[in-house]
């Protein structure tokens, strides 16, 4: 089954995803690293990002390896993440990752994370969440994670909130039957737990 996890930048979903998918024994993915791969190697070797994202020879584990690099790192710069969510606007680099998705999730059981998970890569997912948190405390807690100014931080984050939400291909939305979990105040053991009982009574 998939468990499809979508919702704006700093809402938890890497660190909830993949305590979730610990806890159910399910495999992770992180779709938002194969836009991060795609946004770095287009920014270093320039070219067209819709070439970058067909070549693209990508292994996602513990670490992310790009075309035989490990960019587990590389991808986490504030540089990256602007030019992941510009390659993203581009319909012929999301066909092409959205392809690798589906051929991953087609087989077993998954956590899935990103943007367009529910509405497009697997509207069919047993359980879809949306997970969202004011501004403010997405900004406090990613400015946390990278050592950085919580200001500058919230300041890119509403530039790439809008980029994603109001591009013309798979916008960020809530998906048809999604439940939107909101993390603001809520730790991540209790984030899990409340996403496990919706798999729970989805099985
Ligand atoms: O970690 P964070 O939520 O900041 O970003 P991410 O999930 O790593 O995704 C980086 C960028 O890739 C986002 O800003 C989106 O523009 C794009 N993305 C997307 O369009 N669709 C996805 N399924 C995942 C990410």
């Amino acid at each position: 089954m998939v468990v499809a996890i979508d919702g704006p930048a700093g809402a938890g979903k890497s660190t909830v995803a993949r305590a979730l998918a610990r806890a159910l024994g399910f495999t992770y993915l992180d779709s938002g690293a194969m836009y991060r791969a795609v946004g770095l190697v287009t920014l270093r070797e320039g070219g067209a990002a819709s070439e970058r994202a067909e070549e693209l020879d990508l292994q996602l584990g513990d670490r992310v390896i790009a075309n035989g690099e490990d960019v587990t790192e590389a991808i986490r710069e504030p540089e990256v993440s602007e030019a992941a969510s510009r390659v993203a606007t581009n319909p012929k680099v999301r066909a092409a990752l959205v392809k690798k998705q589906r051929e991953l999730l087609a087989a077993g059981d998954w956590v899935a994370e990103g943007r367009d998970i529910g509405t497009v890569v697997a509207p069919g997912a047993a359980v879809k969440v949306f997970l969202t948190a004011g501004p403010e405390e997405r900004a406090r807690r990613r400015a946390a994670e990278l050592g950085t100014d919580p200001a500058m931080v919230l300041r890119d984050q509403a530039l790439r909130d809008a980029q994603d939400s109001e591009r013309e291909h798979s916008p960020l939305e809530l998906a048809p039957g999604a439940i939107e979990v909101d993390t603001t105040g809520l730790d991540v053991d209790e984030v899990v737990k409340r996403i496990s009982e919706l798999v729970a009574a989805a099985r």
